[in-house]
């Protein structure tokens, strides 16, 4: 059986489809990093996947990607009751309504306090400043305080983006992301300790804890209990803390993905600034569909795996393919069209639209933070489309062999004046 390290390494996200196209929709049985994996596409495969009588998580994703992208000890690698428990305390602080606006608050008044600051500058890096904005709204919002000084922010935006851009790649990306990821645990998994202590102090004094600190996703984290009844070690605690902060960070990915819709398709900019909230919500659903993030999701087979009646031996590694879900002409009519009105008043299906995983969120490992996304990617697109920029010559161009993918110039913008 050949090796498709190589073909996925220069391929990207286009790989799994390419061989789709050439194999047919069956499994397609290869190796990767000289273990036997097997890459399974359609919506049953959706359902098969996100079932723990056939895949399992536990030592199924490779050191480097925990060590840049994830952490070790995190929510991704749990099974069973362990990842129930630790799943609950995610889904309690990110799925809330009220939580959820709160956040997208938080990330509107950042945005236009930074529109303020592009004013007096000639050119922005949409990218960066997006993620600044983002890191300011979060770590707000989590109970995660910014490092002291001018430049706190900026720093920790910087190191949160690294984690992401770096988990794919064995170049300098990726050493980045390692030295991003020990500098942001430690200074994290001290200000969990800090938070026990705040918090012990507090219920020692007054009987409970009525302060109304603890509220947050840092003393959630801080006070959570895993299925064995206990606390959570700094470290990894700090490990969680991130997977809510770093991903939200992360969609700057979608941001500079939106700003690329607008500049493309003038028309889908003119419809944010006329539109209202359904057209908002459309159009960040389709940035999801459309644009390349996750390419695929992986696991281990376990000893009971069967799919469609041939056995897939344990601890094969099984893909799903994502990236070609959302992007298959059975699911989507002309599926490289970017056109919102596919969700305009519908709900998109659980297992079709699947940019962040599929199945349900409770009980498998499905993206906890997709009604958080979709929140800041509602609130900020019309936003960037009712501010007044020029675009300069710069390049666009969005490179399907690079994971994770992103407008090449990172989108620059000159001239950026507040409302239209
Ligand atoms: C899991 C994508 C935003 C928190 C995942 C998974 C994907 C994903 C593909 C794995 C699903 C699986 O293993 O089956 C994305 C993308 C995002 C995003 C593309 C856009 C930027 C967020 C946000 C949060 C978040 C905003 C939190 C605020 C998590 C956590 C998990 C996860 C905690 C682990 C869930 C588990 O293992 O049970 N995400 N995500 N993500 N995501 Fe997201």
């Amino acid at each position: 059986m050949i090796d498709d390290t190589l073909p996925l390494l220069m391929k990207g996200y286009a790989w799994l489809p390419d061989a789709r196209r050439r194999n047919g929709e069956g499994p397609l049985w290869t190796r990767l990093a000289g273990r036997r994996a097997v890459a399974l596409h359609g919506t049953d495969a959706v359902h098969w996947f996100y079932d723990e009588r056939n895949v399992r998580r536990q030592d199924a994703l490779p050191g480097p990607l925990l060590d840049t992208l994830f952490g070790r000890g995190a929510v991704h690698t749990l099974d069973g009751e362990a990842h129930r428990t630790r799943k609950a305390m995610f889904l309690t602080a990110l799925r809330e309504p009220r939580a959820v606006g709160e956040l997208a608050d938080l990330a509107a008044v950042e945005w236009d306090r930074a529109a303020e600051r592009w004013a007096d500058r000639e050119e922005i890096v949409l990218f960066d400043e997006t993620a600044e904005v983002l890191t300011r709204a979060v770590c707000a919002w989590a109970g995660v305080a910014l490092p002291e000084g001018r430049d706190g922010a900026r720093r920790t935006a910087e190191d949160l983006v690294a984690m992401v851009d770096g988990f794919a790649t064995a170049g300098p990306r990726h050493f980045r992301a390692r030295r991003a990821r020990k500098r942001q645990e430690a200074r994290i998994a001290d200000l969990v300790t800090a938070e026990r202590t705040r918090a012990a102090e507090a219920g020692s004094h007054t009987g409970a804890d009525v302060s109304g600190a603890d509220s947050g996703v840092l003393a959630a984290v801080a006070r959570h209990r895993d299925s064995d009844g206990s606390l959570l070690d700094p470290h990894t605690a700090a490990v969680e803390v991130l997977n809510v902060v770093r991903p939200t960070v992360a969609v700057t990915w979608f941001l500079a993905f939106a700003a690329h819709a607008q500049h493309r398709w003038p028309a889908q900019r003119t419809r944010l600034v006329a539109g209202g909230a359904e057209e908002a919500l459309a159009f960040a659903q389709e940035v999801r569909r459309f644009y390349p993030f996750a390419p695929f999701v992986a696991g281990l087979a376990t000893d009971e795996a069967h799919w469609q009646g041939e056995k897939v031996p344990a601890g094969t590694m099984v893909l799903l393919d994502l990236y070609g879900l959302n992007h298959d002409e059975k699911l989507w009519p002309d599926p490289y069209v970017f056109d919102p009105d596919r969700f305009l008043g519908r709900s998109p299906d659980r297992d079709t639209l699947v940019p962040q995983g599929g199945g349900d969120p409770a009980t498998g490992h499905r993206c906890p933070g997709e009604d958080v996304t979709v929140a800041l990617l509602a609130t900020l697109a019309p936003r960037l489309a009712r501010l007044s920029y020029d675009v300069p010559d710069q390049d666009l161009g969005i490179a399907l062999s690079r994971i994770p993918a992103r407008p090449r110039s990172k989108v620059v913008l000159r001239n950026t004046q507040g409302a239209q």
